[in-house]
């Protein structure tokens, strides 16, 4: 029994607030419903009354009781869940449940080590019944992993392939959240943790875990040191999110046909001047009373002036095997790009799964933002607030 076109799950956490906000005033609102579900029931009946006529339905259901797991997800043609750190909150339950009932689901886990494991133990389950398992639906990485295809699809044009594609952020100004804290401290701890031998950590394929077409000399992020690009006209430093996004966008590249193929992501040191003057011209928030929260604790994040202060944005430059064809696209976007950004972009990819779009493509797996929706997802973002929130444009073909 199909209730709700989506049911986001962990609705009552910092992101999940900012995702049921932007649900509520969606355009689109008489076309789809929707249901707020989490573990505690005063929360979501006071998330309820914040979201006034909107008044979702409310699902009460907890990742340590199983059978609750499976009845939310019985209710949702999408299932969209921001309750993170996915491997510390259980966050395999609503997966297999998705995998099993054939429903689709999307997160927002950097996690690799979660997103490997349900590829391992769900993929082929949800091949079978067709669910679009979508990890790293959000800032992380959406824009990396369809702008590399993006930038991909102006050489394919042409009739040529791509041997290499860099990135570099250059604008990431925000701030981040208890949740996120706590997934990048675990992403710090992990090698020391004892539970994945070094290899694993640092396999730069570990998402793509059958691919052919592996390169021998890549690395994690392929962005190791500081060096001046002068593609990009900038001077480019490893950035910590590349981590997750570049073995996102590697997964995209072994599922598509397109290894071998290098990626490398990097940022650029006047992204971190200009993210640091945001947060300097206004006191850290002290100047206009709504101080950053340095330590965020589960639930808190930047305040909403720096949500709507923020922005991003992340060029990238594909190259054919012979050098002699190039092409390069940049991805811009506006809000803090963690928060305002991707509840945005969260909600558009949950509406895409949930409003079944014919062009997109349609089998299922544990795929990722590009493998699942692919141009379908870009064209509905570039559509959102009348292309005002994000832009995909094409700079350059050589
Ligand atoms: N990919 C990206 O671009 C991106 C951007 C931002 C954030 N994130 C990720 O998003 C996730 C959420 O971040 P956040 O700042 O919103 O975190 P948060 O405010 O701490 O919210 C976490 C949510 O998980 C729920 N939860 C906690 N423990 C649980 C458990 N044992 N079982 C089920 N649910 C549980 C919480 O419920 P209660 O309210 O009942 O405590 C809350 O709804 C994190 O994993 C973060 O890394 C990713």
């Amino acid at each position: 029994m199909t209730a709700h076109d989506i049911v986001l799950y962990g609705a009552t956490g910092f992101v999940g607030q900012l995702v049921a906000e932007y649900l509520a005033r969606h355009p689109e609102g008489s076309r789809f419903s929707w249901a707020i579900a989490g573990r505690n029931p005063d929360k979501l009946n006071a998330l309820r009354t914040s979201l006034a006529d909107a008044a979702p339905e409310m699902i009460v259901a907890d990742t340590s009781d199983r059978p609750s797991i499976d009845a939310m997800v019985s209710k949702a043609r999408v299932v969209v869940t921001t309750a993170g750190p996915y491997a510390e909150y259980g966050g395999d339950a609503v997966v297999e449940a998705c995998a099993k009932q054939g429903r689709h689901y999307a997160d927002l886990s950097g996690e690799y080590w979660f997103q490997r494991a349900m590829i391992d133990q769900f993929h082929e389950e949800a091949q079978r019944t067709g669910a679009k398992i979508v990890h790293a639906a959000g800032i992380d990485s959406v824009p990396s992993d369809l702008g590399t295809q993006f930038v991909i699809e102006q050489l394919e044009r042409r009739g040529k392939r791509a041997a290499q594609v860099k990135a570099l952020f250059t604008d990431y100004a925000g701030s981040f959240s208890g949740g996120s804290k706590k997934t990048l401290e675990a992403l710090e701890q992990l090698p020391k943790s004892g539970k994945y031998d070094a290899a694993f950590c640092s396999d730069p394929y570990v998402l793509a875990p059958r691919a052919e077409g592996k390169l021998e000399h890549e690395t994690v992020t392929g962005w190791d040191r500081r060096r001046f690009d002068r593609d990009f006209r900038a001077l480019g430093v490893p950035f910590f999110m590349a981590p997750i996004n570049a073995r996102i966008v590697r997964r995209s590249l072994a599922l598509s046909g397109r290894l071998p193929c290098s990626y490398a992501e990097g940022t650029s040191v006047g992204a971190g001047l200009k993210a640091g003057w945001l947060w300097m011209s206004r006191g850290l928030g002290y100047f206009v009373g709504a101080p950053i929260p340095l330590s965020p604790k589960p639930g808190q994040g930047p305040p909403e002036w720096l949500r709507r202060a923020g922005k991003f944005r992340v060029a990238l430059k594909a190259t054919s095997a012979t050098v002699e064809h190039a092409a390069m696209v940049d991805v811009r976007g506006r809000g803090d790009p963690g928060y305002l950004a991707t509840s945005k972009i969260l909600g558009e990819v949950g509406l895409c799964l949930a409003l079944g779009h014919e062009e997109a493509p349609r089998s299922g797996g544990v795929l990722t933002p590009a493998l699942a929706l692919g141009s379908v997802l870009r064209e509905r973002l570039a559509a959102t607030e009348r292309g005002e929130f994000m832009q995909f444009r094409v700079l350059a073909e050589t």
